[in-house]
């Protein structure tokens, strides 16, 4: 067996901490499927006192000094699950442009800066991998990274947020509304003191820039993607989307396309949607995540597991540290970043998508006609129209053709300044065929 390749773990919180287990647990396998024994050089902490339990690591490994340790000349691989911008990107570009590889966990630095870092490694000639940082436990990046490059992705829709897929789970079983949802969200430990990341779609975002990167072979960064959160989803819009047959789930979308124009593009967002019960992705429930990739060649794929989770996110840094581990004993490295295409990223007003709107509208001759008029001037054709009572009054059920999001949006706005709608009552994007 050959010299140990010696590992800089910067955070040793929820994902870190498993991972000290899983090196110790599992230092025998590790070793025989690398050929190589994998040994913690050191372990960067922000308080180097604090009570972390029985983790089986020997205390004198611990430091406050991250970038002294990643310098260090014993040191081959960093792997980093701190999080944020800073210092984290100062940490790996120093570790990268030094030729030692990389695995993080940190969504929210590849989805801003990713292009720092996979410039750092081909400068210094080292692996970047981040398995973790999109989906947790399920093995979503390398299938995008290697498995499917002889194909042509079209479209990936996915569930990427345990937190709000609980959410919205729970008010669909319960027809609780949001708030009630998050308590309950909050006393199991699924949400965060503070959701706001989850719940306001950020989380979401920074996953969906990344996987757009992979599929479509162009940087995409969290600030081209479109983000809506599930504050603003009510237990009437869940109520809607079951009298349809649907449910609400918060999707990330990235799709390519021709634009007006004819040119190929790609565009990404992050909102709530109706999707059919016979979508693949209606059946994910409670905190789990699931990603559906539509490719040209391969068909439909559906990736499924645990998003999130100190076990289940360890599972895949570790993944990642065997493969950098076993290219590094062969003097190898994976292919860098692929962003040949740099496909132009299509705003969302030109995305074409359906909404479904409710409207509580007064019952009498000629609002039918009022309404559509609306939807006509906006050149949006309606699909299917239903009417029920409401009180003294009726509701519409409008469920539109695909149309430019801005023409749908605009259509929403002058039906509430209408005199004979009384109130929009529920506004949501359909997906998936419904
Ligand atoms: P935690 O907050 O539990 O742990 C963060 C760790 O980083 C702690 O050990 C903390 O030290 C250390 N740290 C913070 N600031 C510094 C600093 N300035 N210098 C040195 N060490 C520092 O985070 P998580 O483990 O939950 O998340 C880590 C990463 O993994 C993030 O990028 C996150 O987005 C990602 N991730 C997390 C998932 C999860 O389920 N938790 C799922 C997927 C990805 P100390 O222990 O002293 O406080
Ligand atoms: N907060 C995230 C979620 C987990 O709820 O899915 C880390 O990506």
């Amino acid at each position: 067996m050959t010299s140990p390749v010696r590992l800089a773990l910067l955070g040793c919180g929820t994902v870190g901490s498993d991972v000290v287990r899983l090196l110790h647990e599992q230092s025998e396998d590790l070793a025989a499927r690398i050929g190589a024994p994998l040994e913690i050089a050191g372990i960067a902490v922000r308080r180097i006192g604090r009570d972390r339990g029985d983790l089986p690591v020997d205390p004198a490994l611990f430091t406050t000094d991250a970038l002294g340790l990643i310098k260090r000349d014993d040191v081959d691989v960093v792997v980093e699950v701190v999080g944020g911008i800073e210092p984290a990107r100062g940490w790996l570009v120093e570790a990268l442009r030094a030729g030692k590889s990389v695995v993080t966990a940190n969504k929210a630095l590849l989805a801003e800066d990713g292009a720092t870092l996979h410039d750092a490694a081909a400068e210094g000639g080292a692996d970047l991998y981040y398995e973790a940082s999109v989906a947790g436990a399920i093995p979503l990046l390398r299938p995008l990274r290697d498995s499917l490059h002889g194909d042509r992705i079209t479209r990936v829709t996915g569930i990427v947020n345990g937190t709000t897929n609980f959410i919205l789970s729970a008010m669909d079983a319960t027809g609780a509304g949001f708030t009630e949802a998050l308590e309950e969200a909050t006393e199991l430990g699924y949400a965060e003191a503070d959701p706001t990341a989850d719940v306001e779609g950020f989380d979401a975002a920074a996953k969906a820039a990344i996987l757009a990167s992979l599929a479509f072979h162009t940087r995409v960064t969290a600030a081209d993607v479109h983000r809506e959160g599930i504050t603003e989803v009510t237990a009437a819009d869940v109520a809607s989307a079951k009298a349809m047959g649907c449910t609400i789930k918060l999707l990330c979308i990235a799709a390519r396309g021709a634009d007006a124009a004819g040119r190929e593009t790609v565009n990404v967002r992050v909102h709530p949607a109706m999707i059919p019960l016979t979508h693949p992705l209606a059946s994910v429930g409670d905190a789990f995540n699931a990603v559906f990739v539509e490719a040209d060649a391969a068909g439909q794929l559906m990736f499924y597991g645990r998003g999130a989770g100190g076990a289940p996110t360890a599972s895949a840094v570790l993944g990642d540290v065997v493969a950098v581990a076993r290219n590094r004993l062969a003097g190898v490295h994976a292919a860098s970043e692929s962003a040949y295409a740099d496909l132009p990223v299509r705003p969302m007003g030109e995305a074409l998508t359906r909404y479904h709107i409710s409207l509580d509208v007064a019952d009498r001759p000629g609002v039918l006609a009022g309404v559509a008029g609306v939807f006509a001037r906006h050149e949006v054709s309606i699909a299917t129209v239903r009417q029920g009572p409401a009180g003294g009054d009726a509701e519409l059920v409008i469920v539109t053709h695909v149309a430019p999001d801005a023409a749908l949006a605009a259509t929403v706005g002058e039906l509430r300044g209408l005199d004979i709608v009384r109130s929009v009552t529920s506004v949501l994007r359909v997906e998936g065929g419904a």
